[in-house]
C-alpha cells in the first residue's frame, strides 16, 4: 500500500552529550543526511546543547527538537524550561509524554495534555509518546494502556493542529533493552492508534498524522519496521548517539520511499 506520509526519523539524545559533545554529532548527522529531503530528519539533544547544535543544523534540512517542555509560558518552575524558550532555537518539535517522564517525573496524561496544548499554541509540533510497558503487555491491556494515552494526551487538540502532530508508539520494554517489537506487532498498535486518530479528527487527518516507532530501533532492523502501513518513522534513543548509526536508520527510510 502506498504511503503518502513523509517519513520522520528523530534523535532522542535523552541525558548524553555536553553541549561540546554535541557539536561534532550534529555535525556528523548534518554531514550523513547532506541535502536530502526525502525524509525528515530532527534532532533532539539536551536543553543545554539546544544553542550549539541549531547553530550546527542551521542551512540544514535537519530538524530540531525538545526532549520535554513546561505548558507554562514563563514563572516560578525552577528547572523547567518554555515553549518559547525552545521556539528562540527555531525548534521545530518537542517530545512530550516520554516514558522516562511519566515513570520517573510521575507525569500524568493530564499533565502531558497540558503541555501539547501549549505546544501548538507556541508553533512547537509535539511528538506525543504513548507505549505499554512489559506487565501491561502480558497482562493484554496494551491497546487499552495505549488508548487512554493517546486519548488523554490529545484532549481538546483541534483538527487543524492535529494535521502537524506525531505520535510515537514506544514500547517501555523495548526501550534501550535490544528487544524490539516484532514489525507485526509494532503495526497491530500503531493500526489501533490510528483508529482513535480517526475517531478523534477524522479518516482525512488521521491518515497524515505520522506515527513512529520506538524502542531498540537501529540500522538491521529499520526496513522491516518502516515498511509497515501505518509506521511513519522512528524515535531512536542508542542509536542516535552516532552519526553513521542513526544515518543508517534514515538512509533505510529513505530506500523504502524511493522504492515506491
Ligand atoms: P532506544 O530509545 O532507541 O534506545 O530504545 C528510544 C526512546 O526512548 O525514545
Amino acid at each position: 500500500m502506498e504511503k503518502h506520509r513523509k517519513y520522520i526519523i528523530a534523535g532522542n539524545w535523552k541525558m548524553n552529550k555536553t553541549a561540546g559533545e554535541s557539536v561534532e554529532l550534529a555535525e556528523g548527522v548534518v554531514k550523513e543526511v547532506g541535502d536530502q529531503t526525502v525524509v525528515e530528519a530532527v534532532l533532539c539533544p539536551p536543553f543545554t546543547s539546544l544553542d550549539s547544535v541549531a547553530t550546527v543544523v542551521e542551512d540544514s534540512p535537519v530538524k530540531l527538537g525538545g526532549q520535554n517542555m513546561h505548558p507554562a509560558a514563563s514563572g516560578a518552575y525552577t528547572g523547567e524550561v518554555s515553549a518559547e524558550m525552545l521556539r528562540f532555537f527555531y525548534a521545530s518539535y518537542v517530545i512530550l509524554g516520554h516514558s522516562e517522564r511519566r515513570e520517573y517525573f510521575k507525569e500524568s496524561d493530564a499533565f502531558i495534555n497540558e503541555k501539547v496544548l501549549a505546544a501548538f499554541a507556541n508553533n512547537l509540533k509535539p511528538i506525543l509518546c504513548v507505549g505499554e510497558s512489559l506487565e501491561e503487555r502480558e497482562s493484554g491491556s496494551t491497546l487499552q494502556v495505549v488508548e487512554t494515552q493517546t486519548r488523554g494526551g490529545l484532549a481538546n487538540v483541534t483538527n487543524e493542529d492535529a494535521e502537524s502532530l506525531v505520535v510515537a508508539y514506544e514500547p517501555v520494554w523495548a526501550i534501550g533493552t535490544g528487544k524490539t517489537a516484532t514489525p507485526e506487532m509494532a503495526q497491530e498498535v500503531h493500526a489501533a492508534i490510528r483508529g482513535i486518530l480517526t475517531d478523534l479528527f477524522g479518516s482525512e487527518i488521521a491518515q497524515k498524522i505520522r506515527i513512529q516507532y520506538g524502542g531498540s530501533m537501529k540500522g538491521s532492523n529499520a526496513k522491516e519496521l518502516l515498511s509497515q502501513t501505518d509506521i511513519d518513522g522512528g524515535l531512536i534513543g542508542g542509536a542516535s548517539l552516532d552519526a553513521k548509526s542513526f544515518a543508517e536508520i534514515i538512509n533505510a527510510a529513505r530506500e523504502l520511499e524511493e522504492a515506491e
